[in-house]
């Protein structure tokens, strides 16, 4: 049996289910991994008497955790950036491994951060063990794309919106009360955690760096019930998805709302629940689904880091060896099918005009629905699936589009899932 004793920072939500989960799989954790893990030390800003330590020493101060002798392996829970990242730095500096689930440090500073003996499976995706498949049950194949839901707070609200008909303020209000959401939504809502968790996909799947100012973001705060009602008629559903994909100018890496078919998978991952869906040259198409978040959830990879280290102590997270001087492509150099929502003065000929500048930037409609105007006041909305065009032509047509005078509001323009 290889014991392995290791230092906590942090007291929260992801370090309790780790305590919580050390202790009551113990035997399990050992039987099947041969490792047996001690916790000699929790470090946090202020104790909390009531969560059962299992005889570790508590001190206040996380860089305690650097000069206990007995600790091989730090796992860093207090999250933010500064002081997460010196203690990963000193750790890792000093010989000891590290184990966190900060997709924050890594996703912006990981460039910086030595890979060997550095975990950090918990960060993207919670239990889901992607970075793993990576590592070992996909290690034989080339990824040509990714796409994943991979922020919880974004899934429940667009379903939650699209199953109660209600708009964003009031099912973020709820989100808010339920613990879904923080008090500053920004964080999940705009789109910058998905795009910290895309980063480190993309860095491990494809070999770049970690560069986070490269992934183009858009959060949902946009999206209405409307447009996910149009959506449903047209067959598909809005999810917040980050996409990865690999072509011959570069990686395409973005994170935005998303028209789903209805009949692919992740159009039915509702709720808090996340999934990666991997293309990989030898094993296909394979969908990952799981909690994204919580405690017990997060713990669960986080522990598995832990054996992992204690199991392959050298091992690097991802492939830190090939070339990085793959290019990341600009949006405007994106191709995708879109969906327009198009808000028009009901009147004859407008129909004709919208159509006649899409066709002078050679956009190709797919479907079109008008929805009349009783209930809006006059005006209609023209609904339009386009085909494939580049990024910088829709740029232009929409711009020409909300200069009609017959044009009454913003195009709502959301990217469909490209067919991979
Ligand atoms: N929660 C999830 O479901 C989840 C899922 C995936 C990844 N993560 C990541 O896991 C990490 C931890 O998240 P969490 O939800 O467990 O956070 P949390 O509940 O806020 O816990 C953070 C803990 O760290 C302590 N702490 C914060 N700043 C500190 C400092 N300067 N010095 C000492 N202790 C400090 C806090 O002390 P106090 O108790 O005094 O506040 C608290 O005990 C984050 O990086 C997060 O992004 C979380």
């Amino acid at each position: 049996m290889k014991t392995l004793s290791i230092g906590i920072a942090g007291l929260g939500t992801v370090a309790q289910g780790v305590l919580m989960l050390l202790a009551s799989n113990r035997a399990l954790i050992e039987q099947r991994s041969g490792v047996s893990v001690n916790v000699v030390r929790v470090a946090s800003r202020s104790a909390k008497p009531d969560v059962d330590l299992h005889g570790a020493d508590f001190s206040t101060d996380v860089m305690d955790l650097l000069s206990d002798p007995r600790v091989d392996v730090i796992v860093e829970l207090i999250g933010g950036e500064t002081l997460a990242k010196e203690l990963i730095v000193a750790a890792l500096n000093n010989g000891k491994a590290v184990v966190t689930a900060n997709k924050a440090v890594i996703a912006l500073h990981g460039n910086e951060l030595p890979r060997q003996r550095l975990r950090f499976e918990a960060a993207v995706a919670g239990a889901i063990p992607i970075i793993q498949a990576f590592q070992y049950g996909l290690v034989a194949n080339q990824f040509s794309a990714l796409s994943g839901i991979i922020n919880g707070t974004c899934n429940y609200m667009l379903s939650a919106m699209e199953s109660e008909g209600v708009d964003f303020d009031a099912i973020l209000e709820r989100a808010q009360a339920l613990g879904y959401a923080e008090a500053d939504p920004s964080f999940d809502v705009d789109g910058i955690d998905a795009a910290h968790k895309l980063t480190i996909l993309m860095a491990l799947a494809f070999g770049t760096d970690f560069e986070f100012d490269k992934v183009y973001v858009e959060g949902i705060r946009a999206i209405t019930p409307k447009d996910i009602s149009y959506a449903t008629e047209l067959g598909y559903r809005i999810k917040h998805l980050g996409i990865l994909r690999s072509n011959a100018d570069g990686i395409e890496a973005r994170v935005h709302p998303t028209l789903v078919a209805q009949s692919e998978l992740v159009a039915h991952v509702n709720g808090v629940l996340n999934a990666v869906q991997v293309v990989s040259d030898a094993a296909g198409k394979t969908l990952f689904s799981g909690p994204g978040a919580g405690g017990a959830a997060t713990a669960s990879a986080v522990v598995a880091d832990i054996i992992a280290t204690a199991l392959h102590p050298e091992q690097t997270a991802g492939d830190s060896s090939s070339s990085r001087s793959i290019p990341i492509m600009p949006i405007e150099k994106i191709s995708s099918a879109y969906y327009l929502r198009i808000p028009t003065r009901d009147e004859p000929g407008v129909f004709a005009e919208v159509t006649q500048i899409l066709s002078s930037h050679n956009i190709n409609l797919d479907a079109v629905i008008q929805k009349d105007s009783h209930a809006q006041g006059g005006s209609v909305d023209i609904v339009i699936l386009t085909e494939d065009i580049q990024e910088a032509q829709m740029h232009e047509a929409l711009a020409q589009l909300e200069a009609l005078a017959t044009v009454t509001a913003p195009v709502m323009r959301i990217r469909v899932a490209p067919q991979d």
